[in-house]
């Protein structure tokens, strides 16, 4: 049995086993990359391509490798360096490009929505790499994978999502998605990075870290999004350091073998001290290592792979 969904556009209304089966292929792939010839011919003669409208490093670049490892061929747009910079517009851009008859678009844009248009508008299959304030499912897949690598399971287990819940479209995906497969999901920052429309994610949603902190299986720190930011958000960054950052001194008072995570990149020393970001507790280097598999999962399911 292959996903019910036909493209990964978020995780809101994603079932509980195509995100199982998501996870397990990831699992499977994951092995495929410890061996010394790390590629598979799944997806040989598929052409991809990674349409970013906005800055990444780990999404790019593992979406990137995550196609050369399937045998794919992968065409990288940046629209810094297209003709968007002449005008063009996006249905424009997607149309021309599915001329040179392409299968699969990763799409990276700064609107949410974006993935929804564009399944509108050609007939490649369309994954979301991040769009606006929306959702960026990939990586609640390889969080929620990084999770049950450690733990050996989801359900049951509490998760803390801690910081700029108003800008995350990582917070989103993941609420919807841990919650889903059965994980207790807690929201947390300052009052005014959450908004209302938060509470419609159906998980408790608080101001008060260590309410949130209470009992936290894993903790997940977010970014501070100050370039999304209009002024008067927060008072200062010390203020938010202050009641916000996760240091050695709060983990000491937290379960012992606490997971702590980071979905990059990380200001260090604003929500995440270094000493945290780079100590036991700390997954993060995990997460990134399993977006490649995570995103070959991915590629592999709604791509019409061949199993080898
Ligand atoms: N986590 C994440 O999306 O990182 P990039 O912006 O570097 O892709």
């Amino acid at each position: 049995m292959g996903l019910q969904i036909q493209h990964l556009l978020g995780l809101e209304g994603v079932s509980a086993e195509d995100i199982k089966l998501i996870l397990d292929t990831a699992d499977t792939f994951y092995e495929v990359l410890q061996r010394e010839i790390k590629v598979v011919p799944t997806l040989r003669g598929k052409t991809v391509v990674n349409l970013f409208y906005e800055d990444s490093t780990r999404t790019r670049i593992s979406f990137e490798l995550a196609e050369k490892r399937l045998s794919a061929s992968p065409l990288n747009f940046s629209a810094s360096t297209s003709s968007v910079k002449k005008g063009e517009t996006l249905k424009d851009t997607i149309r021309n490009i599915e001329a040179m008859k392409i299968d699969m678009v990763v799409v990276r844009h700064g609107a949410a929505g974006v993935p929804y248009f564009l399944t509108q508008c050609t007939n490649a299959v369309i994954v979301n790499a991040g769009d606006g304030l929306h959702e960026h499912p990939t990586q609640a897949l390889l969080d929620m994978m990084t999770i049950r690598q450690k733990l050996g399971k989801l359900r049951g287990f509490k998760v803390a999502i801690i910081g700029d819940i108003f800008h995350s479209r990582v917070a989103r995906s993941n609420a919807w998605g841990m919650k889903t497969m059965g994980m207790d999901v807690v929201l947390c920052g300052p009052p005014t990075l959450l908004p209302q429309h938060t509470h419609s994610l159906g998980v408790p949603v608080t101001d008060n870290i260590d309410e949130a902190l209470e009992g936290a299986d894993v903790v997940m720190m977010l970014r501070m999004q100050l370039e999304r930011q209009s002024s008067g958000v927060f008072p200062s960054i010390k203020e938010y350091r202050e009641r916000y950052s996760l240091d050695l001194e709060r983990v000491a008072k937290l379960k012992k073998d606490i997971l702590v995570m980071h979905p990059g990149p990380i200001n260090r020393g604003v929500e995440l001290a270094s000493t945290v970001a780079d100590g036991n507790n700390s997954v993060v280097l995990d997460q990134v290592t399993n977006g490649v598999a995570v995103r070959m999962a991915v590629l592999y399911l709604l791509g019409g792979g061949e199993s080898d």
